[in-house]
């Protein structure tokens, strides 16, 4: 077997065998076919398609590209998150520690951003000492003594995955089912979760562009969990504005401070309450309760300080410094450049979440390229989303750069273009939009 003759059979529409996909992750994990073949062999992949078939092969060869995690010592169902992708996605940092308050063992293994979109590890980095390796071998101790932790993914752990998310951020190859179907799934089989909650985000601002192409997704991520033996539920949610106000690192981790002490967005708390009800429900102890009553014990967790309090815990267990109000100490303070204002009266009718997305990433706020290093205070803050009124002379964003301006004027300049693009102003009334698109359930 040899890597070209795989890159032309799939180039050529023909379906892979699974010692074919095999050979190709032993070899991607052994580092012994180069960046060009592989990345041809993604784009091959990302125009042709895989069959279900294939696609299992992939996740299942790829979770077993390196150590596997038996978390079945730690009682309790362990239920897993995550998301598609997103921009302003700050659902992490307030869903983890509020399934935790319930005493449900939470193991989150995240990502970097990838591509337009921003990722919770870097997120989380963004709070100094942080350290988001957790080898899986502290997983139970860890698990036992403060209840949630959240990791990046480890050397061992689906190293296939991690070469292949990596390259695939910088050669355009991101946005394919069958590639974010087996990355998703590989690293949560690899994690140990019994169970696995997925947002699968659609819009502008996600991978999936359209609700057809989100379903695809649900359906391909619940058979493969099917066959892994793991209930996956799926909460489709919109992209096509920012979730939240703010879009950048330190700025999210603030806003999601905001929703844990009970005075967040209103959008970022229904996606959160939408996935802990989600989540919640894989358990035997709630998988009874209607989403009201989940919703309101939710609630009463945020309003009483315990989802705050295991934020806390999740901070320091993992060697993040908090000041003396509970906050956490950042690396860097956000720093305003410039805000813009309406030039004329009406309702914003666009906010276009990759739009924003991508000048965030001019800013800093993400990678353009694999060696970049992220300015955590770089970002926007949108004043104004979609539906709101708006006065002419009101701000309706502002553009933030850390400390330091680590991208230079011309990179501003482009971001600013880019955020000009982003909004739109009517000036008949527009409908907010609705947050939750549905759910899809085994
Ligand atoms: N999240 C992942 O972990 N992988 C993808 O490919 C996309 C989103």
């Amino acid at each position: 077997m040899n890597m070209l003759e795989l890159i032309e059979k799939k180039r050529d529409g023909g379906a892979l065998t699974r010692e074919e996909i095999e050979f190709f992750v032993s070899g991607v994990t052994g580092k012994t076919i180069p960046d060009y073949q592989i990345s041809a062999f993604l784009m091959a992949v990302l125009w042709r398609g895989m069959s279900d078939e294939e696609t299992t092969d992939l996740t299942l060869s790829m979770a077993h590209s390196g150590d596997v995690c038996d978390l079945s010592s730690i009682p309790g169902m362990k239920v897993d998150k995550h998301s598609t992708g997103g921009v302003g996605d700050k659902v992490t940092p307030i869903l983890l520690p509020i399934v935790s308050s319930f005493g449900i063992p939470c193991v989150k293994l995240s990502g970097r951003g990838l591509g337009f979109t921003g990722g919770t590890i870097d997120k989380f980095e963004s709070i100094e000492g942080f350290s988001t390796t957790v080898e899986p071998g502290s997983f139970k101790e860890k698990i036992e003594k403060y209840g949630l932790l959240l990791g990046g993914q480890t050397e061992g752990l689906a190293p296939c995955d991690k070469y292949l998310y990596a390259l695939r951020d910088v050669t355009g190859t991101v946005p394919s089912i069958p590639l974010i179907a087996s990355s998703i799934m590989s690293k949560k089989i690899a994690g140990g979760a019994d169970a696995i909650v997925l947002d699968v985000t659609c819009g502008s601002g996600a991978f999936m562009k359209d609700r057809t192409q989100a379903e695809a997704l649900s359906r391909q991520m619940i058979s493969i969990g099917k066959l892994a033996n793991r209930p996956v539920s799926c909460v489709l949610t919109s992209m096509e504005q920012p979730l939240g106000r703010n879009v950048g690192n330190i700025l999210e981790m603030q806003e999601a401070l905001d929703t844990l002490r009970g005075h967040g967005q209103k959008d970022v708390e229904t996606v959160v309450l939408a996935l802990a009800c989600e989540m919640l429900r894989m358990t035997p102890e709630y998988k009874d309760h209607s989403d009201a009553e989940l919703q309101a014990l939710c609630k009463e967790k945020i309003t009483s300080g315990a989802a705050f309090a295991k934020f806390e815990d999740l901070v320091l267990s993992q060697g993040g410094k908090l000041d003396s109000s509970g906050s956490p100490i950042f690396v860097d303070e956000p720093f305003e450049v410039m805000t813009v204002f309406a030039d004329r009266d009406g309702y914003v009718s666009s906010c276009d979440a990759l739009m924003v997305g991508e000048a965030s990433c001019l800013l800093g706020a993400g990678r353009m390229e694999k060696t970049d290093v992220i300015d955590m205070g770089a970002g926007i803050r949108l004043q104004k989303k979609i539906g709101e009124k708006v006065t002419r002379g009101e701000p309706l964003y502002s553009l933030y750069t850390g400390s330091q301006n680590t991208v230079g004027d011309e990179r501003i300049d482009e971001a600013l273009a880019k955020m000009q693009q982003a909004y739109r102003i009517s000036e008949t009334p527009c409908e907010a939009l609705q947050e939750i698109l549905g759910v899809i359930r085994d």
